[in-house]
């Protein structure tokens, strides 16, 4: 065969194989509302910069008339890219090839990326869009789940693993995207389940769409599997793009930075409203205070009452995390410590520094929130902020009440640098509660019970519902206004920068899951 020849019989094999699975399979992916493998790596990638590995691996496996079944790049493209030209390993599953389930060699072209992501310590990138495992190659498939499940686990940490659901993740098949970073959704593209509508009809009986089992907005407010949701598949890659802005591309490295800009609308003097029970927005006060008013949130749908996400102080990248006095007073409870204690672990993972704005009147009370467990999620905050040893900085605007004010990054969990706004009030509790308590018999002995109870909140807060007790025994290391905040901000971050920190030796703690 001359030269010509061949070069014309390889073309001809790799255009056959670009086509995924033909015309009408994608034509019926398209049906559905959905990209093409090769149109979504287009989005995600900068032009060009895409080089496939792999495109011509076969399966092997023999049964249920697997030997005659052709199957292009086994289900899946893989490769390195660049995005914002910095690069990532990818995988995108193809559903329009049987239905993009994970058989061995489909498996194994993954785990190659994976082992590539770990080797030159690039973040990695996963599409998926599969029917799980592929039923054909029976316990191969499962194999190949456990070994992408292990590389999830032994990549945690080292570098930065993105999961974008764009079509069904089922089975067993879910626990990938659980175990790495960040998930993202789409609305009417993304289904999560373990178990699906076929086999809950079979053993429950029950009627379920997959969309009410594990649609995108069911596991980015109900469930948080899901950290960002997006409307359509091109927004959800931007959510990528602009996610791997704030990150480095391993925890070798420190993130990238940017040149300054100041916010938009800086935070206005005024922000705390003059009645103590009033709301406001705490994502204002982030925007205020922040480059270019440029917030990234994360799991903006999931635990309302906690605000957490990615923002740059002087060009540098800074993990988020504000009570939201607009959501359940801004309380902590179960979702809002999980929410919360996972995000500060990745930014610690990643030399992302920590800034805690402060405004909450305590863990929530109730027999809901006890019998859900939330002595064992609420340390999880304070595991999370004590074994962080990146800088953290902490704001208190208005309300620290009690464990909370201890949660949210004080002093004594190992913040560096502690501010506190004159609006501060830092205590046990709120002053009517604690007047109630300890003035009890006075105010039931009173001849005017009213009056004196008033008198007695009055006297509590006067004492205790402000920075300066806290600020006069060195818990808080500056007391300023709002609008100088920022300045002082930036430059303590730029001056934490080389910060070190040692810690004894050990295999690891044992965070309370
Ligand atoms: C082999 C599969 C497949 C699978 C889909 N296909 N899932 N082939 N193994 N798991 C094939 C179909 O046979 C079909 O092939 C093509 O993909 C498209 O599938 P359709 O059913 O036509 O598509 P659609 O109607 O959109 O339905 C998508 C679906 C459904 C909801 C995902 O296919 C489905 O329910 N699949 C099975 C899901 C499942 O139970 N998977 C196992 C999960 S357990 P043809 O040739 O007709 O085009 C699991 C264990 C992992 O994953 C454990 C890890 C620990």
């Amino acid at each position: 065969m001359s030269v010509i020849s061949r070069i014309n019989e390889f073309l001809a094999r790799a255009s056959r194989l670009l086509l995924g699975g033909g015309k009408e399979a994608l034509e019926s992916q398209k049906k559905k509302g959905k990209l093409t493998v090769r149109e979504r790596l287009d989005l995600l990638l900068d032009q060009g910069s895409f080089i496939e590995t792999d495109l011509f691996v076969e399966h092997s496996a023999q049964d249920f008339g697997m030997s005659a079944k052709k199957l292009a790049g086994d289900g899946v493209v893989t490769g390195i890219g660049r995005v914002d030209r910095r690069p990532v390993a990818v995988f995108a599953q193809d559903f329009s090839v049987a239905g993009g389930s994970l058989g061995r060699a489909h498996a194994g072209k993954i785990t190659k990326m994976m082992d590539c992501a770990r080797d030159m310590l690039i973040p990695l990138i996963g599409i998926n869009d599969s029917g799980g495992a592929r039923i054909q190659e029976g316990v191969d498939s499962l194999c190949g789940y456990g070994e992408i499940f292990y590389r999830n686990t032994q990549l945690s940490g080292v570098v930065p693993q993105l999961s974008v659901i764009l079509g069904p993740c089922a089975g067993g098949a879910v626990y990938s995207p659980a175990l790495t970073d960040f998930v993202f959704v789409v609305d009417r593209v993304s289904n999560m389940f373990i178990t699906g509508p076929q086999v809950i009809k079979a053993v429950l009986g029950e009627e379920i769409s997959p969309e009410d089992l594990g649609g995108a907005m069911t596991h980015a407010s109900i469930t948080g599997n899901a950290h960002f949701y997006a409307r359509s598949e091109a927004e959800a890659f931007e959510q990528v793009r602009s996610l791997l802005s704030y990150l480095p591309p391993s925890s070798q490295e420190l993130p990238p930075e940017a040149p300054p800009r100041p916010p938009k609308k800086p935070v206005s003097p005024d922000i705390i409203p003059d009645d103590r029970r009033r709301a406001y927005c705490v994502k204002e006060v982030i925007r205020g205070l922040v480059d270019g008013s440029d917030f990234l949130e994360v799991h903006e749908h999931y635990a309302r009452n906690i605000v957490t996400g990615f923002a740059r102080l002087g060009g540098r990248s800074v993990g988020v995390i504000a009570n939201q006095p607009r959501v359940l007073a801004g309380v902590l409870d179960v979702d809002a410590s999980d929410k919360a204690a996972r995000f500060i672990r990745f930014c610690d993972a990643f030399n992302i520094p920590l800034l805690t704005l402060v405004d909450t009147p305590g863990y929530l009370p109730g027999v809901n929130q006890e019998h859900m467990g939330v002595i064992r999620h609420g340390a999880k905050l304070l595991y999370a902020y004590s074994e962080a040893t990146v800088p953290k900085i902490t704001v208190i605007m208005r309300k620290a009440y009690g464990g909370a004010y201890i949660a949210m990054c004080s002093r004594h969990l190992g913040a560096g640098f502690v501010v506190a706004w004159p609006s501060a009030e830092i205590a046990v509790m709120g002053s009517e509660g604690a007047a109630n308590i300890i003035f009890r018999k006075e105010i039931e002995e009173s001849p005017d019970p009213e009056a004196t109870r008033r008198e007695k909140i009055r006297e509590y807060e006067e004492k205790f519902a402000n920075p300066y007790v806290a600020a006069g025994k060195g818990y808080v290391d500056a007391i300023l206004l709002p609008q100088q905040t920022r300045e002082v901000l930036v430059s303590v971050l730029a001056v934490s920068r080389n910060s070190t920190h040692s810690m004894p030796l050990r295999r690891h703690g044992n965070f309370p899951v």
